[in-house]
């Protein structure tokens, strides 16, 4: 049986959306998108959405609004993808990466506040796969008078803020709730990925879901957002295209990170159905719990409960005890069956770039313990009950037969 890892959702519904735009003689950034931010924005209740081609592209305009520079500090954690530190680098400021907390994966709070500095201009918190942050207690943290106090504000935005602006790295967990909220309405932007792989995906794609404080005006701040994905163009290309209206201006230094109808229209077909798309991502979860909960050394993923609801992106099983290279053969070995494994993440530090800017793996001791043990199966909607058990099977004969033990 062949299990690949992580296959895009596309059913006759997405297809039709998709030959709408075609068929409709406007393919790029127009009313697929239109409808997308509107209807992101009631889900995740956010007060403004503005679609972008990228979680990286999106982060990055976050963070040129806010106007972060050299020398200005933006706390990510570890145990991400490099586009949560890059994002930061593109912007034009330093990632100071903090150590995971071995519970859930997630931030550890206390470091975040030790790695405060007074260059410190934003915190992105990344809720790994669909498993939201401890965002009270990060809120929390950084409303402290001794955090306060040493914010160093030097831009406009900065100075109306007047605090760290806290953004989520949501690509993992569009729709995940923490203590009955919504993510965005914890953080102050929430940034979404739509990349092939993710819950809702448009095949490249993202989404800014701002959530400021009232000092800002939302539809003035909407606009600027608007149109520095488009060049700083006064009118987007929809607009622009109507008979009469061809005169615009450039105002500012924009980006050119419009999301196209054509991928909007994917995105909006999923959104659609996603209480069914996450109805099914959590059958599979709580089937692999059932299946795995036998097995002293499989440590599972936290479930929903009474404060974080999942939205069910990865399965990241880890295992103890275990080696780094008995991890790397079992996941060898269930290759060799076609099944399709993965693992979540290698710790930035430890990725070449990284390393070659000064970044050290051993000052990340959880995040780098996780990452040895760490496995992740495959978890999506077309996944059947038999296949998760055929996973589950395969695993563990490969887990006894990679030890040396016997059941
Ligand atoms: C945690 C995390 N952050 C950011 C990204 C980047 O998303 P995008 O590919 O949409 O830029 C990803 C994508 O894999 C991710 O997993």
């Amino acid at each position: 049986m062949k299990i690949p890892f992580s296959p895009p959702y596309i059913d006759d519904d997405v297809i039709e959306s998709v030959c709408d735009s075609l068929k409709s003689g406007w393919i790029t950034t127009g009313p697929k998108v239109a409808a997308l931010e509107s209807e992101l924005q009631e889900y995740l209740k956010a007060k403004s959405v503005i679609c972008v081609n990228s979680w990286t592209s999106g982060a990055t305009l976050v963070l040129r609004w806010l106007g972060v520079e050299k020398d200005d500090e933006v706390i990510v954690p570890a145990y991400t993808y490099c586009a949560t530190a890059m994002a930061v680098m593109e912007a034009g400021a330093k990632p100071i990466m903090v150590d995971i907390s071995s519970k859930d994966l997630t931030i550890d709070v206390e470091k975040i506040r030790k790695a405060i500095t007074p260059k410190t201009k934003a915190v992105i918190t990344v809720d790994i796969g669909g498993c939201p942050c401890q965002y009270d207690k990060i809120r929390e943290m950084l409303s402290e008078e001794a955090v306060i106090k040493q914010y160093t504000p030097k831009t406009d935005t900065q100075k109306k803020l007047n605090r760290i602006l806290l953004i989520s790295d949501s690509a993992h967990a569009t729709g995940a709730e923490f203590k009955g909220k919504t993510i965005t309405q914890w953080v102050d932007v929430s940034v979404q990925s739509f990349h092939a792989v993710k819950n809702i995906t448009s095949a490249e794609g993202g989404a800014i879901c701002l959530n400021l404080p009232e000092q800002f005006e939302v539809e003035s701040t909407r606009k600027y957002f608007k149109l520095m994905t488009l060049n700083g163009q006064t009118k987007d290309a929809f607009t622009k295209n109507q008979a009469g209206a061809w005169r615009y201006d450039i105002v500012d230094f924009g980006m050119k990170i419009n999301l196209p109808d054509i991928n909007a229209a994917v995105a909006l077909a999923q959104l659609r159905k996603y209480d069914y798309l996450l109805q099914e991502r959590k059958r599979v979860f709580e089937h692999y719990h059932s299946l795995l909960s036998e097995y002293h050394w499989a440590i599972l993923p936290p479930k929903s409960n009474n404060n974080i609801t999942s939205v069910y992106h990865l399965f990241p099983l880890r295992i103890n005890p275990i080696t780094e290279k008995q991890r790397n053969k079992i996941i060898e070995n269930l290759s060799k069956k076609e099944i399709a494994t993965n693992v979540h993440y290698i710790p930035m530090p430890s990725l070449t770039l990284f390393k070659n800017l000064g970044y050290k793996a051993e000052d990340y001791p959880e995040a780098m313990d996780a990452f040895s043990r760490e496995i992740t199966l495959p978890l999506y909607p077309q996944l059947t009950n038999q296949q998760v058990e055929y996973i589950v099977r395969n695993l563990v004969e490969e887990y006894y037969s990679v030890l040396n033990k016997n059941k």
